[in-house]
């Protein structure tokens, strides 16, 4: 199986990183490659429309590059980001804007067929349902590009520490396994 974890957050010893530390090894035995969103070289979609001729994806020339080839072959795609102001982070957005190439001009998907879609958004408020309208949005962007699609809110992620995400692993763990 082709894993993609996409991380998004700037913290490399905060929760979302934690998740992705511990994804990239449950994973170890499939092909799984991590990136670090922040720590790459990219820009929002320039809205060129160039990537709606046919199968070509995005025309920018920048580090999204390296990530392109590996999404076309995923099966799985796991992103993780911290809530920011009820949203995913600046960094994720810009990402997402970029899938904009990932279907053509009469919407056919350009991700392969069964691949699906794991979110996991890590915030500091202790209720879910604070993070559920960010899931609902990104449920209909990402359904969009035919990926199937699972969300998980993990509430009171404190910047101190990563003990909420540590308490919450195995039960993501439980919804991620029985997702895929
Ligand atoms: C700029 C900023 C905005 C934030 N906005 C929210 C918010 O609206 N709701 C919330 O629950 N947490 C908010 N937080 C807290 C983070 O979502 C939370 O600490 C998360 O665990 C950060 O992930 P990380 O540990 O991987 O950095 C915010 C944090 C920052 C830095």
């Amino acid at each position: 199986m082709n894993v993609v974890i996409i991380n998004s957050s700037p913290r490399e010893q905060g929760n979302c990183s934690f998740f992705s530390k511990q994804l990239q090894e449950k994973y170890k035995d499939d092909d799984v490659t991590v990136f670090n969103l922040y720590r790459m070289d990219y820009k929002g979609c320039m809205a060129c429309y160039a990537c709606k001729n046919g199968d070509a994806l995005c025309f920018v020339k920048d580090e999204m590059q390296e990530i392109y080839p590996k999404l076309v072959k995923a099966d799985l795609i796991i992103m993780i980001s911290p809530n920011y102001y009820k949203f995913v982070n600046g960094t994720a957005k810009e990402f997402l804007d970029r899938l904009f190439c990932m279907t053509d001009s009469v919407n056919r998907s350009k991700f392969k067929e069964n691949a699906k879609f794991f979110f996991i958004l890590c915030q500091g408020a202790g209720n879910r349902s604070h993070g559920e309208p960010v899931v609902q949005w990104l449920k209909s962007v990402i359904e969009h590009t035919n990926l199937k699609f699972y969300g998980y809110v993990v509430p009171g992620c404190l910047k101190e520490t990563t003990d909420m995400a540590k308490l919450k692993y195995d039960d993501l763990k439980m919804s991620l396994n029985m997702f895929v």
